[in-house]
């Protein structure tokens, strides 16, 4: 098992060292011969590890895009350092049940720690509390439960909930999960920088109330997915106050932009919020998977979720003890706030703050250089590190056809990965960095080859 365990460390380090002169990915069809060696039931005997692991290296490992790949700028790219990897792996070493005070008090110790240096960075109110999730999507989904649960069963068919335009759709979801209505939710515009903003979102309001519904919450976007887009928090907050609406902010992506000053004053109001979304496993350089949601009055989570069966009265909190199991969804809980505790500790909080300010510097710097380019057009400038663009020259005869084309070309260079979106119906190729790894040499790279194979895309 140790000769196992070393090989796997060995492989690891190797990975990574080799990761800029890997493919970015590539993407096997169902058919493959290596996905039909991978089908079938387990023998009955056990094989060696040293076999397992030759077809984990032929049959997987080339099969997997590199998201950590400082190419790598789609959707939100997953980019751990390797502290982390390491608090990961002492995680799944120990296995510690971090679900209960009396079973794990010093995982659940640690956890508490990690989230009040959340909360702090936030500039979040004591008496906040949170849990760690397996991502975004489950603590958007504890943020709106623990939000209805303000709100009587008898109110809960006129509620009303309201969404920034530019939300993720893990709200949507986390909707349909508790059984709201699809039309108690109410999609309100955002303005021409896609932004919510306070007087729109207050506009709304009114004829509901008139209509006899019950406004009840809104989610707005500490850094929306498409844009890095954040909302007029402040203005938001005012409107919530007035009319006793709850608020969640969503900054799954966003929000460690708290880190830098820049960041703080973007993502002012942040701090007004009655429930908070923010992943590690985005911008904090975290494995895969680590998700968080603070809410502002902490006890709301075990008033909500809190269920004390017969089989657990052994382990019923004394005063002061948390049990995070009764602060979210899941009972059984891995130990996520180790690796968190142990890489900013190991790193310094500076080497995330650096982390922050560097990403939106590479996302300003490709903005201008894009900017610099023939026949490149910004679509939306740089947000946060999030920046949305297209090609456009005077020739093209249709855009969007074109600019699939290039993004396609791009990624069978192997070299580069980007994603795409739209914005207002329109087509756009869009960068998001978040990752340590990549360089100011990797922009150049990628917006050559762009201006390159768009001047190819053209005269064919
Ligand atoms: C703004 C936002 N909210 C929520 C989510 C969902 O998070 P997860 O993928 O961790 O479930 C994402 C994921 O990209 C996101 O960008």
């Amino acid at each position: 098992m140790l000769a196992a365990a070393r090989n796997v460390q060995a492989w690891a380090f190797q990975h990574h060292e080799t990761l800029e002169t890997q493919p970015i990915g590539l993407t096997a069809e169902p058919s493959f011969p290596q996905m039909q060696s991978l089908r079938g039931p387990p023998e009955e005997a056990p094989t060696p590890f040293d076999e397992i692991f030759q077809e984990f290296r032929s049959n997987v490992e080339p099969w997997a895009y590199r998201t950590n790949h400082p190419r790598f700028l789609a959707f939100v790219p997953g980019a751990p350092s390797v502290p982390s990897m390491i608090g990961d792996w002492l995680t799944a070493a120990a296995n510690f049940f971090a679900g209960v005070w009396l079973e794990g008090s010093g995982p659940a110790q640690v956890e508490s720690t990690v989230l009040d240096w959340f909360r702090t960075w936030l500039g979040m109110p004591e008496g906040t509390s949170g849990v760690l999730t397996a991502g975004g999507s489950e603590a958007n989904l504890i943020a709106l439960v623990v939000a209805r649960e303000q709100i009587s069963f008898a109110d809960r068919d006129r509620a009303i909930i309201y969404v920034a335009e530019q939300r993720h759709w893990s709200i949507d979801r986390a909707a349909k999960v508790m059984g709201i209505r699809r039309d108690r939710v109410r999609v309100v515009p955002v303005d021409d920088q896609f932004r919510l903003r306070g007087d729109v979102l207050q506009a709304c309001i009114e004829p509901d109330r008139k209509a006899g519904f019950l406004p009840w919450a809104v989610v707005a976007n500490a850094g929306a997915t498409n844009t890095g887009t954040v909302d007029a928090l402040d203005e938001i907050a005012d409107v919530c106050n007035r009319e006793s609406l709850w608020l969640h902010i969503d900054g799954a992506y966003g929000w460690a932009a708290v880190l830098t000053e820049d960041g703080k004053r973007e993502l002012s109001g942040i701090e007004r919020a009655d429930s908070v979304t923010l992943d590690p496993h985005k911008w904090l350089a975290q494995t895969f998977d680590v998700g968080c949601v603070l809410v502002r009055n902490g006890k709301l989570l075990p008033e909500t979720f809190a269920t004390r069966p017969d089989y657990l009265q052994d382990v019923t909190p004394r005063e002061d003890e948390i049990n995070y199991a009764d602060y979210g969804i899941a009972l059984t809980r891995r130990f996520r706030a180790l690796k968190i505790w142990l890489s900013v500790r190991m790193l310094g909080l500076d080497w995330f703050r650096q982390l922050v300010q560097h990403s939106c510097d590479l996302a300003q710097y490709a903005q201008a250089k894009l900017e610099q380019t023939e026949h490149f057009e910004i679509l939306c400038p740089r947000r946060l590190s999030i920046l949305c663009f297209r090609h456009m020259s005077p020739k093209s005869a249709d855009v969007e056809a074109e600019n699939i084309r290039l993004l396609e070309k791009l990624r069978e260079t192997g070299r580069v990965f980007l994603s795409s979106t739209r914005l207002n119906g329109v087509f756009a190729i869009r960068m998001c960095f978040v990752n340590w790894r990549t360089t100011a040499a990797d922009v150049d790279e990628i917006v050559e080859l762009l201006a390159k194979l768009a001047e190819n895309t053209r005269e064919h």
